[in-house]
């Protein structure tokens, strides 16, 4: 099982649990994250590329801002997306909006 972030033409794995935008910033990897990690702003936005199926569904908070701005099934907020153990995905952080 394995977290990879694909970034200008690599992958870097991303190890641990707990919110996958605190693993990106533990990593020092630059995410937007304007409100914080509290689900308002989404400028902590991810695309997953690989392995959106086997994420978990999106808590309330997640939900609505999908719902609000018609987030496709891959888009997910890094600041409400809990990572496991389990968790074998791949990823890519899209450009600001
Ligand atoms: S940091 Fe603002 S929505 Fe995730």
């Amino acid at each position: 099982m394995a977290i990879y972030l694909q970034i200008d033409g690599e992958s870097i794995e991303l190890r641990g649990t707990g919110r996958l935008l605190d693993l990106c910033l533990s990593a020092k990897i630059a995410i937007d994250h304007v409100c914080g990690g509290g689900a308002s702003c989404g400028t902590c936005r991810v695309l997953v590329v690989k392995g959106a199926k086997n994420l978990p569904l999106r808590n309330e908070l997640e939900q609505e801002m999908a719902s609000d701005r018609d987030f496709s099934f891959e888009e997910r907020l890094a600041c409400q997306l809990e990572i496991s153990q389990e968790s074998d995905f791949i990823f890519e952080i899209p450009p600001s909006e």
